[in-house]
């Protein structure tokens, strides 16, 4: 049985007093969410102080972005892994269509920062997803097999033993519609299923994240599909409440 796992992505939202409260309301809530793993990313700046917040809580830090760089250096505004992993985090996102799209990060590129994130201890959580235009061009399975094939080749199956992959269709992304779970769960028994031709265990045991518009009364449907084993939620973890009901909809899934 895989445990459920349920991300809360803030994006570029928040300040150290909104913060402040919706973190202590997470972590209060949090108790009451048996048998589901939350994680929380915070902008950057904030990880610090969230984490500290958070300490004992059971809840765990997250980054939404690295360095593909293993090395210090003179690299003006980035994060390297090990800098993340020192003020506690546990995950990092990778590959966020919004990374990809508005700030040019290929495949190759992709690969590199979950190479890097797995170097220095960090759970990757790699975000894959057609746009539209592909889906309705019947391209879905292609473009994830693309950004998928593009990480396995650069790190090997194993790096995938201790990482997260999210199935984020980009159209459902911010957007009040999220994909239907007939669609969410052929997406995922193929994500599963090509993992699952190089390993059988680690694609039996990967943690195969839904994200795009999951809200509290879509949560359930979304989280009941076999392969779903949590979410990557953007609007609603700016909600404590919504966040909160979102992961008991994880903990109590079938
Ligand atoms: P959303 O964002 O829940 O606001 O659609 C999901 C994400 O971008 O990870």
């Amino acid at each position: 049985m895989r445990r459920p796992l349920v991300v809360g992505n803030w994006k570029m939202h928040g300040s150290s007093a909104e913060n402040r409260e919706r973190v202590a309301a997470i972590a209060a809530g949090a108790s009451e969410c048996h048998g589901v793993d939350i994680a929380i990313c915070p902008p950057a700046v904030y990880l610090q102080a969230v984490g500290a917040q958070l300490a004992g809580s059971g809840v765990a830090l997250g980054a939404q972005n690295l360095c593909e760089q293993t090395r210090a250096g003179a690299f003006t505004g980035e994060l390297l892994g090990a800098m993340l992993a020192d003020v506690g985090c546990r995950y990092v996102i990778v590959g966020h269509s919004e990374r990809r799209t508005l700030y040019g990060e290929d495949d190759s590129r992709v690969a590199e920062k979950f190479a890097a994130a797995a170097q220095f201890g960090l759970q990757p959580v790699l975000c894959i997803g057609e746009t539209l235009a592909e889906r309705d061009a019947g391209t879905t399975e292609a473009v994830l097999a693309r950004q998928l094939d593009a990480v396995l080749r650069r790190t090997g199956v194993a790096a995938f033993g201790d990482a997260v992959i999210a199935y984020e269709p980009v159209w459902s992304i911010g957007t009040g519609r999220n994909a239907a779970p007939e669609q969410v769960q052929s997406a995922h028994a193929f994500i599963r299923g090509r993992l699952a031709r190089l390993d059988a265990t680690i694609a039996n045991q990967i943690a195969l994240l839904y994200g795009g518009s999951v809200k509290p009364n879509n949560a359930a449907a979304l989280f009941d599909c076999a392969d779903v084993d949590g979410g990557l939620i953007g609007g609603a973890s700016l909600h404590a409440g919504d966040f909160l009901a979102i992961a008991r909809a994880a903990a109590t899934a079938s």
